[in-house]
């Protein structure tokens, strides 16, 4: 066994994912004073360019914190202790935001899935037309459930919950979905939409993003819950004027800043359907190697990972690991209840075709290496349809 192995390291997990050499460049800066001119003229043009990929005219904070800070600032703004929170338990990460709700004292209505689609917007409507008192607070969903890869349609809770005429707040988890699929804030009336730095936005772990919309700022000021650190009225501020009430993370704010700047110059619309092209192609690779989708509605398909079951007895942790061994490539885990049936394929964030189709023959090689039951011809479906031959 070797100390080094030759080649870069595909790292194909759906967050964190690999950072852009420009954005390492853009980072590679020294400190600067956070209270200067120099900084505040960062901050502004990272907001401006935030609200571009949020498609919102509204405040975008940013909090020094992995996505999970984001959601409990989003809990102790808007809700107390006994509020009612509606939350589709779409799969692991769903059953986080309900356990962190728990934690703070909220009371969860939850609905549950089987993993294998998105929420439901008849069911969400449903159960709010059943809350004449109008007792629940806020309606949670993620939006790309990273866990299973199933996509909710934002729009389509938002209009069940106008059709049920109720007035609870939309609460979106955005995290693995930001910058890979279509998001509009605005548009689709989210309330506080969250994502983190790590996955479409190309950049390191360690920031966290918040959009509000007015009806969440208004719920906020009215909220009693103690809170500090975690308060959005300083965000408010910090949005005019590209300061921060404590030091930032300044370097990660310039690595975010020339991320945001080439997803701008590749186009939203054309990110958007790259991570769709790529998302057809691992799963047309997956279906000819004779393998199940954990997604189980084409409409949900997730733009930016790829969840795969594998056969029945044939453990994913172990084809993960071999992979690793020998083709020197990460993927993702399963989580929660699909531990060990599922592996994750990530094609999100700053990924070219070709290293698309190594990542897919690193998975084909990896089952024959590890004895796991398949076709042959995955890569070569995915590179037909890559190559417009399909
Ligand atoms: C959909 C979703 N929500 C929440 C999280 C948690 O975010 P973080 O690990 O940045 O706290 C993740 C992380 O993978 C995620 O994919």
């Amino acid at each position: 066994m070797s100390d080094y192995t030759a080649g870069r390291h595909f790292l194909q997990t759906p967050g964190p994912t690999n950072v852009p050499d420009r954005v390492l460049r853009a980072m590679d800066h020294n400190a600067i004073n956070h209270r200067g001119p120099e900084f505040g003229a960062l901050g502004r043009q990272v907001v401006a360019r935030l609200r571009q990929v949020f498609q919102t005219e509204g405040i975008v904070g940013i909090f020094p914190a992995s996505g999970t800070g984001a959601w409990e600032a989003a809990l102790v703004n808007t809700l107390s202790a006994g509020d009612r929170v509606l939350i589709s338990r779409t799969g692991q990460f769903a059953h986080l935001w309900e356990l962190m709700a728990l934690r703070h004292g909220l009371d969860v209505a939850a609905l549950d899935t089987d993993w294998r689609r998105g929420a439901d917007p008849a069911a969400i409507g449903a159960l709010l037309r059943d809350d004449r008192e109008h007792r629940i607070k806020a309606v949670c969903v993620v939006h790309s459930e990273t866990s299973t890869s199933c996509m909710t349609d934002v729009a389509a809770v938002r209009a069940a919950i106008d059709g049920a005429g109720h007035p609870a707040l939309l609460m979106v988890d955005a995290i693995s979905s930001l910058a890979c699929a279509d998001f509009r804030h605005d548009e689709w009336g989210v309330d506080v939409t969250i994502a983190g730095s790590q996955k479409g936005l190309m950049v390191p772990p360690g920031l966290s993003f918040t959009a509000i919309s007015d009806k969440a700022l208004a719920a906020a000021k009215a909220n009693k819950t103690h809170r500090s650190y975690w308060d959005w009225e300083p965000l408010v501020a910090s949005n005019k004027t590209g300061f921060f009430p404590y030091t930032p993370a300044i370097n990660l704010l310039y690595a975010l800043n020339e991320a945001l700047a080439m997803l701008l110059e590749e186009g939203l619309a054309n990110v958007f359907a790259r991570h769709d092209r790529y998302a057809e192609a691992t799963r047309r690779a997956v279906r000819a190697w004779g393998l199940d989708l954990q997604c189980q509605d084409p409409r949900a398909y997730a733009p930016g990972v790829t969840a795969v079951r594998t056969p029945d007895g044939h453990s994913a942790d172990k084809l993960r690991s071999v992979i690793l061994e020998n083709f020197n490539m990460s993927l993702g885990n399963g989580l929660g209840r699909i531990d060990d049936k599922v592996f994750r394929i990530g094609h999100m964030g700053d990924l070219g075709v070709l290293q698309l189709a190594g990542t897919l023959a690193g998975v084909e090689m990896g089952m024959r290496v590890a004895g796991v039951p398949h076709k042959a011809g995955g890569v070569q479906a995915a590179m037909n349809y890559l190559s417009g031959n399909n």
